[in-house]
């Protein structure tokens, strides 16, 4: 009985020592530091063990990139070639002896590697240092910042995170793919911050959710390590989320994500004494997934039914895939004749159709 209760626990608690972190604090990756896919650890942890940054398992293989440190469920912060598929087990990524941070794969069959810069800059790295607010920083010999992750966000912006004025968010595909997805947030240089789906020319009729502030001095969105959401400018400052907290505590981590489905979310995740922790969704917009553009894709349309989205397709079209209602749908191409066979159980194909009536 002791046993199993302990091993309940475990599963809900998380690597966190929040009494003796501070979001400045960073763990050193110096050069000739490397991990692999194929030796445990496969990450760099920031000190308190909150973030990681380093292969994290996707698909058949790893993608490279940064997470909150969480069981059952991890939550992946920023990532690298999300579009690129993922690397294969056998793969590295060293910060090298002349200061690159290089992606390396081995293939066994042909004998051939493959390398990528993660860190796509000319300059070389002295060190890097992977910090417990879910930055990773590379470093000149001069201790000036060279690169870091905060300045290429995903599709999320964690505590003391900016996104520069003209820069966006990019949904990811889904909850476990974290490639491209559907819908991007853009903050325009117009001052305004606005949704739209990605495969627009984003003009005001294509945008879903904005927040209505024109401002042409505006800097930056930044999310406060109190966990309020700002539109940064040399006048004024606006407010797009807040937060009632008042004081930093180091026990949370704020984290603002455009997420698959379009909805921009803002969520605290409350660590506990113990390292247990909870989540909290504090705002999110729009407020009804059917205001989301294009959320049922091509050809359907949108319904709210008990607080669920419900995607329904347009006369004479069906779903692309049936068990992906989001993912829009195709005109019927079968005709009139194939449907009554369908009915009767019949499994010939459109082309067998045609070649019984020809023959
Ligand atoms: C920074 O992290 C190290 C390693 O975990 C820890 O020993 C130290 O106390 C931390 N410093 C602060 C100021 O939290
Ligand atoms: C880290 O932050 C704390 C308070 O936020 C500050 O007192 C301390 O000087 C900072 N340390 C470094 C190394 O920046
Ligand atoms: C992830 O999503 C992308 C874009 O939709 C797709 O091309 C890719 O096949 C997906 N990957 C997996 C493993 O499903
Ligand atoms: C991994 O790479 C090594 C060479 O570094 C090679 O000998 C080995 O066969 C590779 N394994 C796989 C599974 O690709
Ligand atoms: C984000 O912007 C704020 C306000 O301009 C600034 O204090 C902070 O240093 C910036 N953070 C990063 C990581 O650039
Ligand atoms: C904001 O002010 C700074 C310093 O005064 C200036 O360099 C910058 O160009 C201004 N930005 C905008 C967008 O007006
Ligand atoms: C806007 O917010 C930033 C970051 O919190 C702060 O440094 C700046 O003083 C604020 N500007 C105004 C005009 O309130
Ligand atoms: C963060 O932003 C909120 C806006 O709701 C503001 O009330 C709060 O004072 C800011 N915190 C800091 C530390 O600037």
């Amino acid at each position: 009985m002791a046993f199993a209760y302990v091993a309940f626990f475990l599963l809900v608690i998380c690597i966190f020592k929040p009494a003796s972190s501070q979001q400045n604090n960073s763990t050193l990756i110096g050069l000739r530091s490397s991990i692999s896919t194929n030796i445990h650890p496969t990450s760099w942890r920031s000190p308190s063990g909150t973030f990681a940054f380093g292969f994290y398992p996707q698909g058949s293989g790893f993608i490279v990139g940064i997470w909150l440190v969480c069981k059952p469920a991890d939550i992946i912060t920023w990532t690298a070639f999300r579009d690129d598929p993922p690397v294969p087990s056998n793969t590295t990524l060293e910060l090298t002896g002349n200061g690159k941070l290089l992606l390396r794969t081995y293939y066994a069959n042909n004998g051939a590697g493959e390398e990528k810069l993660v860190a796509n800059i000319e300059r070389s790295a002295s060190n890097a240092r992977m910090f417990d607010s879910g930055n990773l920083v590379l470093y000149n010999e001069h201790s000036d910042v060279i690169w870091e992750s905060f300045k290429f966000p995903t599709d999320t912006l964690l505590g003391g995170q900016n996104l520069s004025e003209g820069g966006e968010l990019i949904s990811s595909a889904s909850t476990t793919n974290s490639s491209t997805g559907r819908f991007h947030l853009k903050m325009q240089i117009d001052g305004n911050l606005v949704s739209y789906p990605i495969d627009t020319i984003d003009t005001s009729v294509d945008a879903y959710w904005n927040t209505a502030t024109f401002d042409s001095s505006v800097t930056n969105l930044y999310l406060n390590y109190t966990g309020g959401l700002l539109i940064l400018s040399n006048d004024s400052n606006i407010t797009v989320f807040s937060s009632d907290s008042k004081s930093e505590s180091r026990a949370i981590i704020y984290r603002a994500t455009l997420e698959y489905d379009g909805i921009f979310r803002l969520y605290s995740h409350n660590f506990d004494s113990n390292g247990a922790y909870t989540t909290s969704l504090m705002h999110y917009a729009p407020k009804n997934q059917c205001e989301v553009k294009s959320f049922c894709g091509l050809n359907s349309y949108c319904t709210m039914n008990d607080n669920q989205p419900y995607c329904s397709c347009l006369p004479g079209t069906v779903f692309v895939n049936p068990n992906q209602r989001n993912k829009g749908c195709k005109r019927t191409i079968l005709k009139n004749y194939v449907k009554v066979a369908e009915e009767t159980s019949s499994y010939r194909t459109t082309a067998d159709m045609e070649k019984n009536e020809l023959g």
